[in-house]
């Protein structure tokens, strides 16, 4: 059945605009195919909006997301204002966005892909068929606590807390998640010594013997974690954590994919829903074209699934999956056969667009030219 989805993008800063030019060009490819309409709504935010009208999150971007049916974001941040005395910065407008839009779910998928192995400098047999999925807490803990200076700012402080609702209600979707694939949730906390650590585990521990018991639970400290997402990386399945451990262990996920420029993130609500790389703005090779935009792609392939688009989202996947395998890549994962991000995006927009299934017609495999 067609289908009809307002979408409000909001390309930010950077390399956001090159790697959402891309991300638009494909869900235009599988609009064309399968006969959908999407309509587009761009608005401003981070460092792009302050530059224009003073603030990073404008009314009318609000306004835009609130009436959508979903966001699609670039990313946001400029080094122009990393100075740590200014009082208006980039990363505000995300954090108001995410927490505006109700969305308290982050997943963050990480898989390794066969032809890439040897490109992590992680050993082979160590992150093949390694495929977990990070649900990352979005609107709460030490991001959203309350923080503030003391003593003529020479004291500092950000409080990490957690209602038992706001853990709870998280729980239930990585334990839904859980049964969907391999019914393995890993709790990633630090116990040991938060106290809003201990509310997590007590929160994840009761709903699991109340409605998931069937589900495998465990535990691990987030120092430990860090170390076996490396070490073991094949052990975790559905990693479960709040906001700050979840922003850092899937940039340590990335190195198991290949680069940052790989992995694609869903953050879900009751209402709202948004879909961006899990990179940032990446300011050294903005307007260079040389991004992987397949992060953003891949955000649009999630963003598929959530609407219930499974043969689109496939088709998206599949598409990703193959220029893996024929080395189609940007140059952050091989310098020697580089795609620009803009010829990734048109290869991959017309892998998309094909009735019969991938094409592999006017595609010389590991060559930067596209016939
Ligand atoms: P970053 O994610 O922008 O870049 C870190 C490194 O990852 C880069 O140097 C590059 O080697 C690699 N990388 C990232 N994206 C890539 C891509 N698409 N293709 C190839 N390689 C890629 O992180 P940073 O340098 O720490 O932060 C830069 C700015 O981005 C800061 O202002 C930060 O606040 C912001 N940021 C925004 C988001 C977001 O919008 N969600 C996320 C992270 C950081
Ligand atoms: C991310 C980013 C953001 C975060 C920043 C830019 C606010 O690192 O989306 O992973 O910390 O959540
Ligand atoms: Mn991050």
């Amino acid at each position: 059945m067609e289908k009809e989805l307002t979408i409000a993008v909001l390309p930010g800063d950077g390399i956001g605009p090159e790697v959402i030019e891309q991300a638009i060009k494909v869900l235009d490819g599988v609009g064309d195919r399968f006969g959908h309409k999407f309509t587009y709504i761009k608005s401003l935010i981070g460092a792009d909006a302050i530059d224009k009208t003073g603030q990073p999150l404008p009314d009318e971007t609000i306004e835009n997301c609130l009436a959508a049916d979903a966001v699609l974001l670039g990313s946001i941040g400029d080094p122009k204002y990393s100075d740590p005395t200014l009082s208006i910065r980039p990363e505000q407008g995300l954090l108001a966005l995410r927490k505006t839009l109700g969305i308290f779910t982050n997943i963050r998928p990480v898989k390794a892909y066969d032809r890439l192995l040897g490109l992590s400098p992680l050993k082979d047999s160590l992150v093949k068929g390694v495929d977990f999925t990070i649900f990352r807490e979005l609107t709460g803990g030490i991001y959203f606590g309350e923080a503030g200076r003391k003593e003529e700012g020479r004291f500092a402080y950000d409080i990490c807390s957690y209602y038992d609702h706001e853990i709870e209600r998280i729980a239930v979707l990585a334990f839904e998640e859980a049964r969907r694939r391999k019914n393995n949730v890993c709790l990633v906390d630090k116990a040991n010594v938060l106290e809003s650590s201990r509310l997590w585990r007590e929160t994840v521990q009761k709903l699991h013997a109340q409605s998931y018991s069937d589900v495998k639970l465990d535990f691990l400290y987030v120092d430990n974690a860090a170390m076996q997402m490396i070490t073991n990386p094949i052990r975790f399945d559905v990693i479960l954590t709040s906001n700050l451990f979840g922003d850092i262990l899937s940039d340590e996920g990335s190195v198991i994919a290949g680069s940052l420029g790989l992995l694609p993130s869903a953050s879900i609500g009751d209402k709202h829903c948004l879909f961006e790389p899990v990179h940032g703005s990446y300011p050294e090779a903005a307007g260079k074209d040389i991004a992987n935009p397949i992060a953003s792609i891949l955000s649009v392939g999630m963003l598929l699934e959530y609407f219930n688009m499974k043969e689109e989202a496939n088709a998206v996947r599949q598409a990703v999956d193959y220029c893996m395998a024929k080395s189609i890549l940007t140059e952050d994962l091989n310098p020697d056969v580089d795609y620009t991000c803009s010829q990734l995006g048109d290869v991959i927009q017309a892998l998309v667009s094909e009735e019969e299934g991938i094409n592999t017609k006017g595609l010389k495999e590991g060559s930067s030219s596209i016939i």
